[in-house]
Parts: C-alpha cells; structure tokens; sequence
C-alpha cells in the first residue's frame, strides 16, 4: 500500500508500525505474508509502512484497518527494533493494542492465527518480529 511513499527516519531506515492484539482468551494475532511479497510465508505482527505526514498510530490505525477491518481505540508503545534486511533497514515500532473495534479478518486474503502466548515462538517469523516475541514475554512475567 502507498508505492514507495514510506517515510524514511533520520539515518534513511523506513519506519514501519506493527500491533499486538489480544482476544478474550490472551491469544496473540499473526498474520501470515501473502506470496510475492518480502518474506513471504512468515507469520507477522500485523502492519506497515508509516507515509509521510502521518503520526506512527495514525499508520497503525490505517493499516489495520486495511488489512484487518478493525479500528484502534487505545494503544501503547511496547518496543521499537531497529532492523537490517538484505536491500534495506527498517525500525519496526511496536504497539499493544489495547482495544479495539471490529472483527479482525485477513481482508487481503493473507492467512490469520490467533497464537497462545507460550506458542509465539514456534512461528516463522521475520527477524524484526522475534524481539518482539522477547519483549511479551518479559512483560507478562513483569505483571
Ligand atoms: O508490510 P510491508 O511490506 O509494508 O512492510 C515493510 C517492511 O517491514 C517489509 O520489509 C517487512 O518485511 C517489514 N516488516 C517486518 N515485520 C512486520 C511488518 C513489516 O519486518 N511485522
């Protein structure tokens, strides 16, 4: 979405946003990257490329609510993780999405699973995604 219309931070990484969801069950959402696309197959947390002019949760909104029909209605950083891929670098900055608004559903025909926490880890993910993985689990332990 957007064409290459992404917005670069101050070193030239691309800013990219990313939600954590939960359901009822504290089961996490990941969505699958469809084929064709850069790492394709890899089960992620749902997101984007932030476009010029918009703030990170103004991103995370759009996308979301591309890719999944739903809206935010709170959110709260969780981690950002600076990531080098083979043609480019990325700062996947990280949301917990702590309500929202709609049924989430892979509205471009990408794969959805909704993980018990104890089983992020068994995923393929991309690589920006595992520390995330890292960080649920600290924060749980911390409640
Ligand atoms: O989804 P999109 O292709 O716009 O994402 C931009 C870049 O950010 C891609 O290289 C993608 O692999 C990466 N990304 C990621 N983890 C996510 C979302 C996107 O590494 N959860």
């Amino acid at each position: 979405m957007g064409g290459d219309r992404h917005r670069l931070a101050a070193d030239g990484a691309i800013h990219v946003v990313a939600g954590v969801l939960s359901d009822a069950r504290g089961r996490i959402l990941l969505a699958r990257r469809t084929a064709g696309r850069d790492l394709a197959g890899a089960w992620e947390f749902p997101g984007g490329k932030v476009e010029p002019g918009e703030t990170p949760l103004q991103a995370l909104d759009r996308e979301l609510h591309e890719e999944l029909g739903i809206r935010i209605d709170r959110a709260e950083p969780l981690i950002a993780v600076p990531q080098a891929y083979p043609d480019k670098r990325i700062v996947l900055d990280v949301y917990r999405v702590g309500s929202f608004t709609g049924k989430a559903q892979g509205l471009e025909k990408q794969a959805l699973a909704w993980a018990p926490p104890d089983k992020l880890a068994t995923y393929p993910m991309p690589p920006a995604d595992r520390p995330v993985v890292a960080a649920l689990t600290q924060a749980s332990l911390c409640l």
